[in-house]
């Protein structure tokens, strides 16, 4: 992997969104807050159209989901229970030099000579205590400083050994001029060697590259340290291969990594005591993982059913990066769908119908185990997004890496968008960068949630109830030991005792045979932001369009899909000093600002207006003229002209088939 050469692209689009309002920095009149964005007008259009989508896809045009919205602050025991309190951490490291923090896990491995040092001391001392000499010794006073500069480049052993022989020296050539003073002359020394700093540094540096940059950098870094004039000791070089621990911008050595966890704490109530302690969520998942129980009993579903939710989450993340793709406080949108243990569908169905090759599917059906479903619902996810406008080109399926898996996860394919700032593969193709995961988390989480609340958290399946009876003794048997098997594993990774895990284990697969077990889940989970970033990077282009002249100019246009547009049509008077023109522009306006997103704009010359909408995406403008009022002929009366923003073409269209052509274009 290769860095993007160029993030040209990223920096027209940052600026873009604060030119017309997607996004800004939050908090900008002081500063800035490191991490975390403000949606201006456009911008929160364009979430609630994504969440819009997201919700409608989800769960209204589905019988087979449900909603939930839950808050942000819940029991911390669900944050012990999911393994957020102990496990929700980042290695973190930072430079020695800049204090610069970095995730130590992305940090791309280098190669050169360090160049080490045991510590430095302090020339300026030295330098200020010439003074004390008079002019006639000055300059032989400087000459054994600079002896003593020679030495400081050695050891301490050396130091003190050297250092001796050059006093000597000092007292044999001085002792005539009957001012100096030897005495203050190693009171000086000894302060000096004293107020040395001992602590070792290292500095990284390319082939090649001169061993003075090195020395630089450890200069400034023992200058932090309260050293004046550093003379560095103990220098000595040595040849790394794909290290890890200096900063990558300046060579510096970084401190140990050390984990961090990610949540943001707060306290409930007036008091700040460790048993008032909460956690600001870190995703929106366990609350449906904690409401599950509730939400089925009200909605009458049966495994398998699915429950989504929206919502803010927070990460304290080390390094928030690339504008808002790695925020501190960014929204997702998860769907947590339940679905049965396959020894339960076996028993039922008589079979495990697996992945028959890749692609869709099909209609979900009774005999699906958890691999098929996991396949599913990515390509439903895949699906969505091209169904909003993201070219399948532009997005990879990756399927993570056994060693990359989440403890719990059985499978994890994240969808990856290529974002102007993905890393380059070998042949310089945009790699893609995270934009949802969909994982295969077997029945880890609401086992958690049982153990941790005590509560049951299985479900009782009549039909696996029916089924058991009628199975064979030998295939009885063998499920059985199965479910045993997989449930042992669980209990005795969570630390249960082996004796204890075998008993519940046991009593777990006595239950199956009874139509109880705790539910699998397949979890598609996307953020939000991450998606408005995607669809913003490949909404944005730059084409020529003509002016009112029929001149070419440039133009940016944002070329959104209609049904995630933050704004579908805007209406404009030919003339805003023509009142007919006007009124009739704002009855138009007004049939249509019922069903959709309209913006009304009246100022300024036609063409202009226009390229105002270009820059914001809406995908359709209405202009009304002299044709409309019927002044140029009664068959043209109550026309517009509907231009499309990206043909740029124009026709004549009824104001009454206005809507029912929009509304089909937008859908
Ligand atoms: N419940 C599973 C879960 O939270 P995740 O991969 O950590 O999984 C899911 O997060 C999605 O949330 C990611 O694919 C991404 O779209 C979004 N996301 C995660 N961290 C984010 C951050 N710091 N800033 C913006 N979006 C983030």
């Amino acid at each position: 992997m290769v860095e993007a050469k160029s993030n040209d692209l990223m920096e027209r689009l940052v600026a873009l969104c604060k030119r017309r309002g997607f996004i800004f920095q939050s908090s900008e009149i002081y500063g800035g807050i490191n991490g975390f964005w403000d949606y201006g007008p456009l911008g929160a259009e364009l979430k609630r159209n994504i969440k819009e989508s997201w919700w409608q896809t989800m769960t209204r045009w589905r019988d087979d989901v449900v909603g939930l919205e839950a808050t942000i602050i819940m029991h911390p025991k669900i944050w012990e229970a999911s393994g957020h309190a102990t496990t929700f951490a980042d290695p973190m490291t930072d430079c020695l030099l800049t204090k610069k923090r970095f995730r130590a896990d992305q940090i791309e491995p280098q190669s050169g000579t360090v160049y080490h040092f045991d510590g430095a001391r302090d020339l300026a001392k030295w330098t200020s205590y010439i003074g004390n000499y008079p002019d006639s010794m000055r300059e032989a006073v400087t000459e054994i400083v600079k002896e003593y500069s020679t030495v400081m480049s050695r050891t301490d052993a050396d130091l003190m050994k050297d250092s001796a022989k050059i006093e000597a020296r000092f007292q044999k050539e001085y002792q005539q001029a009957g001012n100096y003073n030897l005495a203050a002359l190693n009171a000086v020394y000894e302060e000096f060697i004293k107020k040395g700093c001992d602590d070792p540094y290292s500095v990284l540096i390319a082939t090649g590259k001169h061993p003075d940059y090195a020395r630089k950098i450890a200069r400034q870094f023992y200058q932090q340290r309260g050293l004046a004039n550093p003379q560095l000791l103990g220098e000595r070089a040595e040849k790394v291969e794909n290290s890890t621990r200096y900063n990558p911008e300046n060579g510096s050595l970084l401190t140990e990594p050390r984990q961090f966890n990610l949540m943001f704490k707060t306290w409930v109530g007036p008091v700040e005591s460790a048993e008032n302690l909460a956690w600001l969520r870190p995703e929106t998942a366990q609350a449906i993982f904690a409401q599950f129980k509730n939400v089925l009993e009200v909605s009458r579903q049966k495994i398998p059913f699915g429950i989504c939710q929206i919502g803010k989450a927070f990460r304290n993340e080390i390094n928030p990066r690339n504008f808002t793709f790695r925020s501190r406080e960014f929204e997702q949108m998860e769907l947590e769908f339940f679905i049965r243990p396959d020894e339960a569908v076996e028993a039922i169905c008589g079979r495990v119908a697996k992945p028959a090759g890749p692609g869709h599917p099909g209609a979900p059906q009774p005999d699906w185990g958890w691999q098929i479903w996991h396949q599913y619902w990515v390509e439903e996810r895949l699906r969505f997004y091209e169904n909003i406008g993201l070219p399948r080109a532009s997005l990879v399926e990756y399927w993570q890496k056994p060693e990359e898996l989440a403890h719990y996860a059985r499978a994890t394919v994240d969808i990856l968008y290529k974002f102007p700032f993905s890393k380059r593969d070998a042949n310089g193709e945009l790699a893609g960068e995270e934009l949802e995961g969909i994982a295969a988390r077997s029945d880890f989480d609401l086992s958690q949630h049982q153990r941790f609340s005590g509560k049951a958290m299985g479900v009782y399946d009549e039909e696996l109830k029916a089924a058991w009876p009628k199975l064979a003794e030998a295939k009885k048997a063998e499920l059985s030991n199965r479910y045993f098997e997989a449930r042992l594993k669980y209990l005795a990774k969570m630390g249960e005792p082996a004796p204890n895990a075998e008993r519940l284990a046991r009593a777990e697969a006595a239950n199956l045979a009874k139509g109880n077990y705790v539910p699998h889940v397949i979890e598609p989970s996307a953020g939000v932001d991450r998606l408005a970033l995607a669809l913003l990077s490949n909404a944005y282009c730059e084409d020529q369009a003509p002016d009112e002249k029929g001149n070419l100019e440039s133009r940016v246009v944002m070329r959104f899909h209609p049904r995630i547009a933050p704004l579908k049509v805007a209406v404009f008077p030919l003339l805003k000093n023509k009142p007919a023109l006007v009124s009739k522009a704002l009855e138009v306006r007004d049939l249509l600002r019922p069903h959709m997103a309209v913006f009304y704009d009246e100022a300024g010359a036609i063409g202009r207006r226009y390229r105002r909408q270009d820059e914001a995406g809406t995908p359709f403008g209405v202009t009304i003229d002299f044709e409309t009022l019927g002044e140029q002929g009664a068959e043209l009366k109550d026309t517009v002209t509907l231009r499309d923003r990206d043909t740029m073409k124009q026709q004549r269209v009824k104001i009454n088939d206005l809507l029912p052509l929009l509304s089909e274009k937008i859908r």
